[in-house]
């Protein structure tokens, strides 16, 4: 019958334990690579330094700008950083949300960055504080080569980013000309960090084994603190450095290859950057809900869903929002929400075609949930090899909508870590506002000591 045709063709995206732990095993392969300098140049996986340090160096007290690009929303948040006896801690005071137009995140540089500033300007006026000349940490999401914390050039963009005249460059330097350009305010520019890693200092200040920082959200990526030693790109052997791993670019050369399904093709053929990011386009949010409509397209072709008839908007690139995927495995049983988001997109399920969206939707979302959890079980088990323990206690911060939103996707990602990982003690916490927090604390310690922190 026609649910077991449906499940017959959604049993391709299920992933057994075997083949969880081949990814898991590739990727590390992949992370080592990046990290050694004769490899690195062609591995997936970059491994960046982050120059965030674990030498303890205390910090500077005082209000903090920072800003957040690269997630759903481009913020600009004032923190407090304030001392006690052991620890900074920080008091998030404003936060402004801003849209960033189409036409800014796909023009040059300068418009990218001069639309920047002048949100900065914006938000300076709004506090009163547009004549201090404040330190500000920037969290940038994408993928950094870094020469130290407050310097470093944009390899490639990716999640639908594409301003022109920005690869290859100093980021920091474009936010410094954004900012001398405008002219009507100063700042002093003293950390870039990637969302991962605010996020794991932000973590860190609740909970001092958060030596990995992940997200699940627009994009998916993760960080953690490796041995100096084996962070072959950087001179120095004692303590650790943050690495970035960017492992969203994993499969970039071929290792995902059996695992990738038609509608992994067609979601890459249609993005803005085909053949990069594979691994990031099975799991993340940007192309969840393209994917799970991409399958209720060929089931509609296979005759198996709404009478084989399929609406414009369904026919639609991008009109099945990842939001959706969330709803519809939200439902409580009456199936009331998912036909109230299919009527939006111009079909009228029956009982059962209902039943089979919520199957697809699961299929998808709990792949991601499986690939991205033996992504972390590979970098979780790399760090209990590298510290030779017997048992590992590590947590993980974490933030991103996917992760946070949606239903299921949080246990059955921690299931499968936790299949992964014998012998290591996991902890998740999530990270709130963490990206602002971590910037401002990164920032404040940067401030007081150049270069190295936690
Ligand atoms: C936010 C962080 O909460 O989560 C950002 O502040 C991060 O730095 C974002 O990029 C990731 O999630 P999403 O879903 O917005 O891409
Ligand atoms: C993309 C970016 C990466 C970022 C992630 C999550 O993978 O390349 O830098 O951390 O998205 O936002």
């Amino acid at each position: 019958d026609k649910i077991h045709m449906v499940e017959q063709i959604l049993s391709e995206f299920r992933l057994n334990k075997e083949e969880l732990k081949e990814v898991m095993e590739r990727m590390q392969r992949e992370m080592d690579r990046g990290l050694r300098i004769e490899t690195h140049e062609e591995a997936s996986v970059k491994m960046l330094p982050t120059y965030v340090c674990s030498t303890p160096e205390g910090s500077e007290v005082g209000d903090f700008l920072a800003l957040d690009l690269g997630g759903t929303n481009f913020r600009v948040m004032l923190v407090k950083v304030g001392e006690d006896e052991e620890r900074s801690w920080k008091v998030e005071t404003k936060n402004q949300m801003y849209s960033i137009p189409e036409d800014a995140m796909t023009g040059t540089a300068e418009m990218l960055f001069d639309y920047i500033a002048e949100c900065m300007s914006d938000f300076l006026d709004r506090h009163h504080i547009k004549h201090k000349k404040l330190p500000l940490g920037f969290t940038f999401s994408f993928p950094v080569r870094h020469e130290d914390i407050d310097k470093g050039i944009l390899l490639n963009w990716t999640k639908g980013f594409k301003a022109s005249g920005a690869e290859g460059n100093n980021v920091v330097g474009l936010l410094r000309d954004a900012i001398k350009r405008r002219g009507d305010f100063e700042m002093d520019v003293v950390a870039m960090v990637n969302d991962t890693v605010a996020t794991m200092i932000s973590c860190y200040y609740e909970d001092r084994s958060c030596e990995v920082g992940m997200i699940v959200g627009t994009g998916c990526n993760a960080c953690y603190m490796e041995e100096m030693r084996t962070v072959e790109l950087v001179e120095g052997e004692e303590g650790r450095m943050c690495v970035n791993t960017e492992w969203g670019a994993f499969g970039d050369n071929g290792e995902l290859e059996e695992f990738r399904l038609e509608y992994d093709r067609v979601v890459d053929e249609t993005s803005i950057n085909p053949g990069h990011q594979l691994y990031e386009k099975l799991i993340s949010g940007k192309y969840m809900g393209e994917l799970v409509r991409l399958v209720l397209v060929k089931l509609v072709n296979e005759d198996l869903l709404f009478n084989g008839e399929a609406s414009e908007q369904l026919k639609t690139r991008g009109s099945f929002e990842t939001r959706y995927v969330s709803q519809v495995e939200s439902d409580t049983g009456d199936r009331k929400q998912i036909y109230n988001i299919l009527s939006s997109l111009g079909v009228l399920p029956s009982e059962l075609d209902c039943d089979i969206v919520r199957l697809v939707c699961e299929s998808v979302s709990t792949r991601s949930a499986h690939m991205c959890g033996a992504g972390l079980a590979g970098v979780i088990n790399l760090m209990r090899e590298r510290r030779s323990q017997e048992a590992l206690a590590i947590t993980v911060g974490v933030d991103g909508s996917v992760y946070k939103l949606h239903p299921c996707f949080r246990d059955r990602f921690h299931k499968i870590v936790r299949d992964l990982t014998p012998h290591c003690e996991i902890a998740f916490i999530q990270s709130e506002e963490g990206s602002g927090r971590g910037a401002a604390l990164i920032s404040a310690v940067a401030c007081k000591m150049a270069a190295c922190m936690l």
